[in-house]
């Protein structure tokens, strides 16, 4: 038996809207407040959805970088997104299998992750 496919790919954006002159930046702002939105439907009109499930996430600690979207599989991280950003990414991505390198993150602000043994000994969590 087949049984349910599991998605293709996670679309995790984050939702996090801070107040204006508030020291951390926020991927939302009353301009693009639509772009979640946007992006359900870029994946309805695509054809997609259903093997593509768009996530609204919390801060990924880009703030200042946003909006930002993680796909994975890949741990693809892009920035500053916009709505014909979007719709590249499905294009070219979701549906074609290739990264679309110039709205990925700069190498310098993706560094290696830190394990999660290494935080706990960071934090000093025995
Ligand atoms: S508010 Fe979006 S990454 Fe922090």
């Amino acid at each position: 038996m087949a049984g349910i496919p599991q998605p293709a790919f996670y679309l995790f954006m984050c939702q996090v809207e801070r107040p204006e002159g508030f020291p951390k930046g926020s991927c939302i702002k009353p301009h693009n407040r639509d772009i979640f939105q946007y992006l359900s439907e870029a994946l309805m009109r695509s054809g997609v959805i259903g093997t593509v499930v768009p996530v609204q996430s919390g801060c990924q600690n880009r703030c200042n970088m946003g909006p930002v979207m993680m796909v994975e599989p890949g741990h693809t991280m892009y920035v500053g997104l916009t709505k014909e950003k979007i719709d590249k990414i499905i294009k070219e991505h979701i549906i074609g299998g290739s990264v679309v390198e110039e709205f990925v993150i700069p190498k310098e602000m993706w560094a290696d992750a830190i394990s999660p043994e290494q935080m706990r000994k960071m934090a000093g969590v025995s």
